[in-house]
């Protein structure tokens, strides 16, 4: 048996151990053992189609990843696919993030990077290439050709341990991508775009951007796709550090806005940006994409209608030795975003499909004077609840997922415009970040939309301008209130109940 039917064999039977009930009821989590990046995320042949780097056999990550596999015709039910990738060639050790694209011939094509990582090798050496893999209607084969893009093709100063996540796409009939580099001399990262014909050979354009030191160490997983008139340039962020509450440390996405000209690759970036930033540094011309707990890694697409989708890896990578014990899997996606621009900001929101997952819908609307009001039909721990309060006096707070001494809490302060997102009652048994701190525009009025589900929630505030995501892996899952505190609000809210929608796995077993 070879490796790949190693895994499938391995799958089919493990998944077979974990009831629906002990996984998220909309979101999306891996047939067994550990999930990271969203890989590879397209339409094709009447369906979405969206991979995850995949170690089946623990619940952490592992240097030998592969790819597992869902698909869907309409972003909110899914089947799980068989794994699709493993490393078997000399130049892999470890199939690592990459993307899918649909060839001008129609054919499915898959841009990844090949991680390289012999231990018995004298000199141990880390070595990464970007490779593609061509779908064949039952399996991908791996092209003859690879690695498509090596050491030789690119500028000097390259550290080449580090140099991974194609973002491929293909326009005019000329195929681009998008790859992640460490500069050797100053240990930063940068974005580099290549050009290809034939999506076999490729030829190195330009740099398009490159980390001057004030936005973290190297940069993962980039993306390049038009909004609207502009073009967004984003990459994951390691090792970001900053005390500025209005944005997020550690590990996270940044997105820059600019205009793209592919003839030159000269990217250049808009002045302002609607997240009130601007300035000389990197760091101040970005938009963060998600300021809570736990994202990172996102991949875009485009869908049949011509929508920019989103879906992120809903977990922050320093919490990746914290699955909860006898754990069988850990990992989630985040739901499936709509992106837009509008007046200078990237804005998210889930898309409209979730609607095909209601089961129950109620509104109420009461005027808050008091400390944790409950409202008659308001509860439900998966659900997707918009909030709209108006003529607020003081802080007001909503507080989710609610139980006995226990629940999430978001609260608002109209007078600073600081928005604070409180998990330290979610009982968590690790020491992670619990409280995330955003400045948004003071005002006397606030509009939020609210996924839950049983392992998570997604905070969409301001039309999206501002998305907070975090997990919940210990709150107990009968933790359902919903409570309001205010000195005085006028409120309107409505709670959509979400069916448990199971993702199929007949395709698997
Ligand atoms: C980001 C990342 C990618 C890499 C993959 C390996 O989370 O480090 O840069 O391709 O994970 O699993």
């Amino acid at each position: 048996m070879n490796e790949l039917e190693a895994v499938r064999r391995f799958e089919a039977e493990a998944i077979r151990e974990i009831p629906s009930e002990e996984r998220p009821v909309y979101h999306l989590s891996p047939a067994v053992g550990w999930l990271n990046d969203p890989n590879g995320f397209c339409f094709y042949d009447g369906r979405y189609h969206l991979y995850y780097q995949y170690h089946p056999y623990a619940t952490r990550w592992d240097v030998h990843m592969r790819w597992g596999s869902w698909s869907s015709k309409d972003l909110v039910h899914w089947q799980y696919e068989k794994a699709a990738f493993v490393p078997d060639k000399p130049y892999e050790t470890g199939i690592y993030s990459g993307s899918a694209v649909r060839a001008a011939d129609g054919r499915l094509l898959v841009m990844y990077t090949a991680h390289h990582d012999e231990a018995a090798i004298p000199r141990h050496k880390i070595h990464e290439s970007q490779c593609i893999a061509v779908w064949n209607g039952s399996e991908y084969e791996k092209a003859a050709e690879n690695p498509v893009i090596d050491e030789c093709d690119l500028p000097g100063d390259c550290d080449m341990e580090d140099f991974r996540d194609p973002k491929i796409w293909i326009e005019d009939g000329v195929y681009y991508c998008v790859a992640a580099n460490r500069r050797r001399s100053s240990r930063l990262g940068r974005l580099f775009l290549f050009r290809s014909k034939d999506a076999l050979h490729w030829e190195y354009v330009s740099t398009l951007l490159e980390n001057d030191g004030s936005l973290g160490r190297m940069w993962e997983c980039p993306d390049a796709y038009r909004l609207g008139d502009k073009t967004v340039v984003a990459c994951s962020v390691m090792a970001y550090s900053t005390t500025d509450p209005r944005r997020r440390n550690g590990y996270t996405t940044a997105a820059f806005i600019g205009g793209l000209d592919l003839s030159t690759g000269k990217f250049v970036l808009d002045p302002a940006q609607g997240a009130g930033l601007s300035g000389p540094k990197m760091a101040d011309r970005m938009q963060q994409l998600d300021l809570g707990f736990d994202f990172y890694a996102p991949q875009t697409m485009e869908s049949p209608d011509g929508r920019r989708i989103l879906v992120g890896w809903m977990q922050a990578p320093e919490a990746g030795g914290n699955a909860p014990e006898r754990a069988k899997w850990y990992g989630q996606m985040t739901f499936p975003r709509e992106l837009s621009y509008e007046d200078g900001w990237i804005c998210q929101k889930p898309v409209d499909e979730i609607r095909n997952l209601y089961r129950d819908t109620r509104s109420a609307s009461a005027v808050i004077e008091g400390e944790n009001i409950h409202l008659d039909g308001i509860s439900g721990r998966s659900a997707d609840v918009t909030v709209e309060a108006e003529n607020l006096t003081g802080v007001f707070e909503m507080r989710f997922a609610e139980g006995e001494g226990c629940g999430v809490s978001l609260s608002y302060d109209p007078e600073s415009g600081e928005l604070t997102v409180d998990r330290s009652r979610a009982c968590r048994s690790s020491a992670i970040c619990d409280v995330r701190r955003v400045r948004i525009e003071a005002d006397r009025k606030l509009s939020i939309r609210l996924l839950l589900d049983r392992y998570s929630f997604e905070i969409f505030v301001d039309q999206g301008r501002h998305v907070l995501s975090g997990t919940l892996y210990e709150l107990p899952h009968e933790a359902e209130g919903i409570g309001f505190s205010c000195r005085h609000a006028d409120v309107r809210v409505c709670v959509s109940q979400i069916a448990e929608s199971p993702i199929d796995s007949s395709r698997i077993q």
